[in-house]
């Protein structure tokens, strides 16, 4: 992708110019943007009862565009808490003076597992739910209970990785920046019935009718994010499609947990049936010891693997674009650091 953009990026092919320097109302960017969207729909199996959307804003803004589309006064949803994406994402609704409430959390445990007690709120109208928590190496094995009304799904850091149920959900949204390209565009899929009803006050960038009707080029969209995002539809096409990606994520994690699991050196934050594909967490004894396989890493070019401050330890995100023989390199490493230092 890197390398096709790279060509790309003075001149796109006979165009004598780069996808940036083009209007994005020309028939070259219209009809290409179109070809990603078709491309889209075939990798995820996005039927025509769904919207696709390219918008701005990252993740976070769906976090106060999807209440003020989808709830009407008066109505209620659910939240499931996994993380601090979704506690930001139910914060959001509730400022907006949504009446939204936690069906379920695993905040006392350290977000260490995916509840699934949940009891969904009679009346809610959407359950949301975030598929995959970087932070504590959490993630879905298939999407929760959504009682009488429809899923809300924020896919921002495992879309793509594997097969998506998209018809059992009313709305999914993601981020670019993990597995999609580079950040600048927001992935949204929604079901068509349910966009139209927001409020005639609701912000005009916020109104997903607003961007369907306009082929989300109501003001100017990021055409180099989306052109980045087409490109990577592209090569998990040329992968196999989704089935081939989470063949590939599942042989890398199974690397990682398989020497976790192997003996007491490494100890993984997530519990074994909420494991994460694309975030493998896990603590060393001591804070010596962590500070130690940091720098080993380092010193052999394994960067970045140094956990998130509120969990602590190490994580290796291992997101599509990683290869297998990096993991493969890195859990020969955990292998080797295990005996030095066990
Ligand atoms: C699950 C999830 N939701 C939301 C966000 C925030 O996304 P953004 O920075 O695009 O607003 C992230 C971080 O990338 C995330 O992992």
């Amino acid at each position: 992708v890197l390398q096709t953009a790279a060509a790309d990026l003075i001149t796109h092919g006979e165009q004598g110019m780069s996808v940036m320097e083009m209007s994005h109302r020309s028939d070259f960017w219209v009809e290409h943007q179109r070809g990603i969207e078709a491309n889209l729909r075939t990798l995820a199996g996005i039927s025509d009862d769904y919207h696709v959307l390219f918008l701005q804003g990252g993740a976070t803004t769906q976090f106060a565009t999807v209440p003020l589309n989808l709830l009407s006064v008066g109505a209620s949803a659910d939240y499931i808490l996994t993380g601090v994406w979704s506690v930001k994402a139910m914060r959001e609704a509730q400022k907006l003076g949504y009446d939204v409430r936690a069906s379920a959390s695993s905040e006392d445990s350290g977000f260490d597992h995916i509840p699934t007690d949940s009891t969904v709120n009679p009346g809610a109208v959407y359950v949301h739910y975030t598929s995959n928590n970087t932070i504590y190496g959490t993630g879905w094995n298939r999407p929760p209970d959504c009682g009488h009304g429809y899923l809300v799904c924020d896919a921002s850091s495992d879309i793509f990785s594997r097969p998506m149920d998209v018809a059992a959900h009313g709305l999914i949204y993601a981020g670019a920046q993990k597995n999609l390209g580079p950040a600048g565009v927001t992935l949204v899929i929604v079901r068509k019935d349910l966009v139209g009803a927001a409020p005639a006050d609701v912000p005009t960038m916020l109104d997903y009718a607003v961007h369907a009707a306009k082929d989300s080029a109501h003001n100017t969209p990021p055409v180099w994010s989306i052109y980045m995002l087409g490109l990577s539809v592209q090569w998990i096409l040329d992968q196999g499609g989704l089935e081939a990606m989470a063949r590939h994520n599942e042989r890398k994690a199974r690397l990682l947990y398989d020497v976790i699991d192997a003996g007491d050196f490494y100890k993984g934050h997530a519990l074994p049936e909420s494991r994460s594909l694309m975030n493998i967490t896990f603590n060393l004894g001591t804070s010596d010891l962590e500070a130690r396989f940091l720098e080993e890493a380092g010193g052999l070019d394994m960067l970045n693997l140094r956990g998130h401050r509120s969990v602590g330890g190490c994580r290796a995100s291992i997101y599509n674009a990683v290869p297998f023989t990096s993991v493969e390199t890195l859990s020969e490493f955990m292998v080797d650091f295990a005996r030095r230092h066990g």
